[in-house]
């Protein structure tokens, strides 16, 4: 059975999706560790109600991001994951982590990439008055947010729409698109390859899978 950490910094729905797809099989792995940067994240709430270990990595404790980050990848591979989920992990990686989880590490981003990396995307989507928004699952790279997009999903922008409601409406797809592109990666369908991702021996475009 494939082995899955997940790094959180807030609320962990997208988590409890990971947890609940485990458990139903259909993501054929163990999720085996949850490791938070903020000690009150709900996320670790979660993953112990869901009886997973998980702990948090204050960064104040750490002299600066390298140390932190070799502290956290000593944490994450005492569990001997196969891959590493970002699920709302709010924290600016180093080169040495990233290059360390090369090719075995997954993310989540609110909004159409290469369209809005960093924060605040659903605010930017409505101020533009974008009419398509969305989110997409992407390997890990050392540019934010800027890794090979594997997914995306595409939602609707209405003209009275607030931040929330757009957020609401971009989560309940990603709810959908990640225990997905995690269960690809498991079952050994996904790979990334020379900064490209590759499903099913195909590399896919810029936009990832199925994109129109
Ligand atoms: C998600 O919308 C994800 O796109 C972004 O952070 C949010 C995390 O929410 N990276 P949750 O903690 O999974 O509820």
């Amino acid at each position: 059975m494939k082995r899955i950490v997940v790094l959180v910094s807030g609320a962990g729905s997208n988590l409890q999706v990971l947890i609940d797809a485990c458990q139903q099989g259909r993501i054929a792995a163990k999720l085996v560790a949850v490791f938070s940067n903020k000690a009150d994240a709900y996320a670790l709430e979660r993953a112990q109600s869901a009886g997973i270990p998980a702990d948090s990595l204050d960064a104040k404790a750490f002299t600066d991001r390298a140390s932190f980050d070799a502290a956290l990848a000593q944490a994450i591979d005492a569990y001997q994951p196969d891959l590493v989920v970002l699920a709302g992990y709010m924290r600016i990686l180093s080169p040495e982590f990233v290059k360390h989880y090369a090719g075995r590490m997954l993310n989540i981003h609110p909004s159409l990439l290469p369209k809005y990396p960093g924060l605040h995307t659903h605010r930017q989507a409505i101020e533009n008055q974008d009419e398509v928004h969305g989110t997409s699952v992407h390997f890990v790279t050392e540019q934010l947010d800027g890794g090979p997009v594997i997914l995306q999903a595409k939602v609707p922008v209405f003209a009275e729409d607030n931040i929330e409601e757009l957020q609401a409406r971009v989560q309940t797809q990603e709810y959908n698109i990640y225990p997905l592109v995690v269960s690809w990666f498991v079952d050994g369908r996904l790979i990334m390859r020379d900064g490209q991702a590759v499903l099913d021996g195909q590399t896919l475009p810029e936009q990832g899978y199925a994109a129109d």
